[in-house]
């Protein structure tokens, strides 16, 4: 329905796809072309690369909240009407620009770029592809960029979380959360206290790596922390819900906690009491991820280049819950927006 109501809305686009459709090669991609309504699935002309681009053939893509909030005009950043979402893909190389020297045709890369993802193909600044190593697939480099970036930016850069500190995690068998038990545990030597909001999103975060879990939607998350951390309570709160579940994170900080502000998954952005960063010496900060691109690219690619080393080394582990075709990306969105998704959701364009 919402392609017809694509061609209806721009007819003369039809007519320039069939002229070349007729004539050159196409390709598929997802497109937003009213907010709040589903995507469509639209043939698109290729366009040439520019010196220093890189065309590839996306074989997976990750589906992330911000997809979602972006089609709905509830995302910080605001893209133009039609547009493709997504932000991250695994793939391969296709064809490079005159200037390219980073990459070559054949190369296994995964990259970012604000929009644009969900298509068969993908034209990104070489500065925005990173070489997926031998013993990492398609499928875990697709699940690394946003997820574990976000993640190992939380615990590393912001919070730096040491050995033996306690992290408690919201959402936690969510994309995000279960990258930052992962991390956490596996990288960083942490203790993971898995906050979510079933037994069945718990048991998950547990067999992940989580050494505890607090079901949020039974009752008070802040007695329950209380009950496994000691009235110390915990190092480091890695917060993607917000609202009320942050403000009960926040009280279960234990003296120099920090509580890193990665998302509003819930809806309500909570104020912070700042009596409470006072009486027990807490750092309360944010994290915007995708903005470290640009304003400080090597902390950027550090963390893309770590996530990529701590896979090849099996240290770290993408749990992929689900994988949904191109044309199946509503699903996907409903999968994610209705609480049902586990770890991360994946688009196949193979
Ligand atoms: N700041 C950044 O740079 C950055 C980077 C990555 C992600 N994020 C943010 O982190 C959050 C999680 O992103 P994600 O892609 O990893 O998603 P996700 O965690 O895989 O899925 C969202 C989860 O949020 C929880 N949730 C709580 N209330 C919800 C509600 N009303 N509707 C839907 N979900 C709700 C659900 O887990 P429970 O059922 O367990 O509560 C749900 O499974 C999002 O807010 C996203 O924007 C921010």
């Amino acid at each position: 329905m919402a392609v017809v109501v694509w061609r209806r809305c721009f007819p003369w686009v039809r007519l320039c796809r069939r002229a070349l459709l007729g004539s050159i090669r196409h390709y598929r991609a997802a497109l937003c072309t009213e907010l709040k309504q589903p995507l469509a699935i639209e043939e698109v002309a290729p366009r040439p690369v520019r010196p220093h681009e890189v065309r590839v053939d996306v074989h997976f893509c990750g589906v992330n909240f911000a997809d979602i909030l972006v089609c709905r005009g509830q995302y910080q950043e605001k893209q133009h009407l039609p547009f493709t979402p997504g932000m991250e893909f695994s793939g391969t190389v296709l064809e490079t620009g005159t200037e390219v020297s980073t990459v070559k045709k054949g190369d296994r890369v995964i990259g970012v770029n604000k929009f644009n993802c969900m298509a068969e193909e993908q034209i990104v600044d070489q500065k925005a592809l990173w070489q997926i190593p031998e013993r990492v697939s398609f499928r875990e480099a697709a699940a690394l960029p946003v997820s574990y970036g976000t993640a190992i930016m939380a615990l590393e850069h912001r919070a730096c979380t040491r050995p033996g500190e306690t992290v408690l995690v919201t959402a936690a068998a969510g994309a995000t959360g279960l990258a930052v038990t992962d991390v956490a545990t596996k990288v960083l030597q942490a203790r993971v206290i898995a906050a979510a909001g079933s037994d069945e999103k718990c048991e998950l975060a547990v067999r992940r790596g989580a050494q505890a879990s607090v079901n949020y939607s039974r009752g008070s998350l802040k007695e329950a922390v209380r009950g496994l951390a000691g009235s110390g309570g915990v190092n480091v709160v890695v917060d993607t819900v917000g609202g009320d579940i942050f403000l009960e994170a926040l009280h279960s900080l234990a003296w120099e906690g920090r509580i890193v502000v990665v998302g509003f998954a819930g809806g309500t952005i909570a104020s912070v009491p700042a009596n409470l960063l006072l009486l027990k010496n807490i750092s309360a900060m944010g994290l915007y991820y995708g903005q470290y691109k640009n304003q400080n690219f090597p902390v950027f690619s550090k963390s893309m280049s770590s996530a990529l080393q701590y896979c090849q080394q099996g240290r770290i582990q993408p749990y992929i819950g689900a994988v949904f075709k191109l044309e199946e990306v509503n699903d996907a969105f409903l999968h994610v927006t209705q609480r049902r998704s586990m770890g991360k959701v994946l688009i196949s364009l193979k």
